[in-house]
């Protein structure tokens, strides 16, 4: 459906292009009664895929069940202890509902979010030499960051490179799973692309068991959107936080693993909370069995009571259906117009980066600006405008540097270079020029449960004040060096 992008885009004008928007007005209501700050205060929330927002309702209910009751340090016989041992298991069984997860196949490991979970499994894989880590080359850094353990330990790894829409071949993916490994490996890749919203095929799981292969899906940016069935897919591993799909806790996320893969790792040490007995004197330890040696610690157990609320919420009160639908009809909206805005000279102001279509993708944008020559703007001269427009998005690589140096077509021969020489390199605008980055990233916004027209029109409106804009010599000079990837 084609949309003339206009200032004041009525509702109207909007649903005779997008009519299913329609039906998702309830999502309206919700954000006046349960997210109301965000008009309060002006702000156009679009940084969804960095962190969901928490609803007052679930924040109610939480301290309704914090304030009345006592919880002590679970695994006692008390009964403040034998309450929080209870929230746990309550939070365990909602999780596996959420992913359609039979209880008898799959456990749920809490950790303090995605990352803590895909390191327990890099730490415990039994890499060894003749073993295989497959990467896509679109995976988040937490996950990039397995293959210092699977180096170290004599694996081989692979990346498999993507197509310049951002997705991967699936003969690609065939290729590199088609070589049978002689040990344990692994193949890890994101079930969403935080990076460009692209939703890889979870048929490859079943491609990767038929190899021989054991299976790491990243769904970090998946689950805030999408149902994950796991009777349907099955792979090993499954990393998630918690605060991106319901806001808050903030500190807890969980690996959700089959039994049966569970028990090929092996855990680097002991902790508290995972062994049945140990010994100062003897030097000896026994393991407690999976999965409860794979919990270090007393876990986050008061942050585990809003584990079944925040779930109830997103799936009953929210309806996950209406805000897929709610957020395919804006992102739609967005990938028709943005490539019509123009210059006076008729340059395009952006560049997207992924998909154009909304076929398998979540409603994550990628882009960057450009100015009247077709100059990149600097994502952080970009970003500061956003943040006098109230607009909140995310600029640079979001940890995910392989789709970056796929967009910039950087030289491998160079990227492998600057590894081995970083002689004189420091900070990351040095790393940046010496691989040849045009820019420090791109910029990215991504829509959630109660995102909106207004808020799209008003993302809008941003874009156009970048028309016709020179970008000026010295003025990137005054901004600060950037910190991180
Ligand atoms: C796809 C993906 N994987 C992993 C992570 C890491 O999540 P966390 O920082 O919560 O550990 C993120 C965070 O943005 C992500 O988007």
């Amino acid at each position: 459906m084609t949309v003339t992008p206009q200032e004041n885009l009525s509702l109207e004008a909007f649903a005779r292009a997008y009519p299913a928007y329609l039906e998702t007005r309830h999502l309206d209501r919700i954000r006046v009664d349960d997210f109301g700050q965000l008009d309060e205060q002006d702000l156009i929330y679009l940084d969804y895929t960095g962190s969901g927002l928490p609803s007052r309702t679930q924040l109610r209910a939480y301290e309704h069940a914090m304030g009345n009751a006592i919880w002590g340090n679970p695994h006692s016989a008390s009964g403040p202890s034998q309450r929080s041992t209870e929230a746990m298991r309550h939070a365990r069984e909602a999780t596996l509902r959420f992913v359609h997860a039979d209880p008898e196949e799959y456990s749920v490991i809490f950790t303090a979010n995605a990352t803590g979970a895909l390191r327990l499994v890099g730490e415990s894989f039994p890499f060894q030499p003749g073993a295989r880590l497959a990467l896509l080359r679109d995976n988040h850094n937490s996950v990039l960051g397995i293959r210092e353990y699977a180096r170290a330990r004599g694996a081989i790894t692979e990346t498999i490179a993507l197509r310049p829409d951002l997705r991967a071949d699936t003969s690609a993916v065939l290729e590199v799973l088609d070589r049978a490994p002689t040990a344990p490996s692994l193949f890890a890749y994101p079930a969403q692309s935080n990076f460009s919203g692209v939703q890889h095929p979870l048929e490859w799981i079943a491609d990767a068991h038929a190899g021989g292969w054991l299976v790491l899906l990243d769904a970090a940016a998946y689950a805030p959107i999408s149902d994950l069935d796991l009777r349907q897919h099955k792979p090993d591993f499954v990393s998630l936080s918690y605060y991106k799909i319901f806001g808050w806790p903030t500190g807890l996320g969980c690996l959700i693993a089959r039994t049966e893969a569970l028990a090929r790792l092996r855990r680097p040490w002991f902790a508290g909370g995972t062994v049945v007995a140990s010994s100062a004197l003897g030097g000896w330890h026994a393991s407690a069995e999976p999965p409860d040696n794979f919990e270090d610690g007393t876990p986050d157990f008061l942050g585990v009571l809003g584990v079944p609320i925040g779930l109830d919420y997103v799936r009953q009160t929210l309806d996950r259906e209406a805000v897929r639908t709610r957020a395919r009809c804006l992102t739609e909206y967005l990938l028709e117009v943005m490539p019509q805005l123009r210059h006076d000279n008729g340059r395009p102001v952006c560049t997207l980066y992924g998909p154009t279509d909304m076929r398998g993708r979540g409603p994550t944008i990628a882009f960057n600006l450009l100015d009247v020559d077709g100059t990149l703007i600097d994502e952080r001269v970009a970003e500061n405008r956003a943040v006098q427009h109230g607009i909140a998005l995310r600029a640079g690589c979001f940890c995910n540097p392989g789709v970056g140096e796929t967009i910039f077509e950087l030289d491998p021969a160079n990227l492998v270079r600057v590894g081995t020489d970083r002689a004189g390199l420091r900070t990351l605008d040095d790393y940046r020029r010496a691989i040849g980055l045009p820019t420090g990233g791109a910029l990215r916004i991504s829509l959630g449960p109660v995102s909106n027209l207004d808020d799209v029109l008003a993302f809008h409106r941003y874009l156009r004040s970048w028309r016709d804009y020179r970008s000026s010599a010295g003025r990137l000079d005054t901004l600060p060096d950037r910190q991180r990837c």
